[in-house]
């Protein structure tokens, strides 16, 4: 991009994760990059980092009344469903309070908010979810990701975006496209689920969305994956066509969930095709964006670890 005019200061909860490495990478040279980390030691993915807490958020609270970013994203959450099992309480408090406090301070700044939330807001017994369906998580994580829509939404100028992603994370090892090449390139074979079906979309195209969205002053509830959904088996196929990887080691299984039920929480993104004015890519589409990224993103983000 880039020309002479004031960058915005975007503040990133969850710098150190998936979704937020990739944002300060995309919003490099867009806008001044304040990224949040547990310790608060920088991060090259961010112009200068500051501490927080999600469990304590006092502490992140002062840094946002200090800093006045123009635009935060939250981030941050406790992503494990495992964790979010064993640890309820703490999930309630980083996934729901924690987004409540900071769409709170965002608000006093006249700041733009932004929640990241979660297709593990449905049961997955309809698929192809609109924003207007009922929720109905499954799981303390959904319950605490619903709940932190909820805290939110009193802030009327947030936007809250149910996501669900893939891409190159700064662990190599984060997301569903990398576990594929992974254990592909390896020569491992691997189980496909043929009946857990998303709408997952390449992370870099969801942090270009986002950043148009800000742009466009979007507020409320939209639903920002891929157009379209693919079984994990399907998704894994696709990867191996792509990455001229062996699709044969790939066996299509029925996941083993009890008590059985269907798994298809795909999202219905109508709404921000219209809100941003373009189609939203294919998840073919979006893995074949992230194979360009393979030899530059890829290797910043670990690098960057
Ligand atoms: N990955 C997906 O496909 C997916 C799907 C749907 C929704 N989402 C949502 O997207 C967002 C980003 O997910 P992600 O995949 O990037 O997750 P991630 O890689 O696990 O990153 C989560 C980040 O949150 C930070 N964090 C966790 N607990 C914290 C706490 N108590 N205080 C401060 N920071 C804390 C972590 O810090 P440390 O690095 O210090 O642990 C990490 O940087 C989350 O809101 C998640 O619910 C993700």
């Amino acid at each position: 991009m880039l020309d002479d005019a004031p960058r915005s200061t975007w503040l990133v909860t969850g710098a150190n994760g998936f979704l937020g490495a990739n944002l300060g990478a995309f919003l490099n040279g867009r806008a001044h990059r304040v990224g949040v980390t547990r310790s608060g030691t920088g991060h090259p993915m961010f112009d200068e980092c500051v501490p927080g807490e999600l469990a304590d958020p006092v502490t992140l609270v002062a840094a946002i009344e200090r800093l006045r970013p123009d635009v935060i994203v939250n981030a941050a959450a406790m992503a494990s469903h495992e964790a979010c099992e064993l640890m309820p309480d703490l999930a309630v408090q980083v996934n729901a309070v924690a987004a409540g406090t900071l769409s709170a301070a965002a608000a006093g700044i006249g700041a733009r908010f932004v929640q990241i939330s979660t297709d593990a807001v449905f049961d997955g017994s309809q698929g192809r979810y609109a924003e207007t369906d009922a929720t109905q998580p499954f799981s303390v994580y959904g319950r605490s990701k619903l709940d932190g829509e909820n805290l939110v939404s009193s802030n009327s100028d947030a936007l809250i975006v149910r996501t669900n992603f893939f891409g190159w994370s700064p662990t190599g090892r984060r997301s569903i496209l990398e576990f594929f090449v992974n254990e592909l390139s390896d020569g491992h074979t691997v189980r496909g689920y043929t009946d857990f079906v998303v709408s997952s979309g390449y992370v870099q195209v969801l942090c270009d969305a986002l950043w148009r969205l800000v742009e466009g002053r979007s507020t409320g509830l939209l639903h920002l994956t891929s157009s379209d959904a693919l079984s994990k088996y399907e998704f894994g196929v696709a990867v191996a066509e792509e990455f001229g990887l062996p699709s044969g080691l790939i066996m299509p299984v029925e996941s083993d969930v009890q008590p059985p039920r269907n798994r298809d929480i795909s999202l219905d993104v109508s709404r921000a095709e219209a809100v941003l004015g373009s189609r939203l890519p294919s998840q073919r589409d979006g893995i074949a964006l992230a194979r360009v990224d393979t030899l530059g993103l890829r290797f910043e983000l670990i690098a960057a670890e």
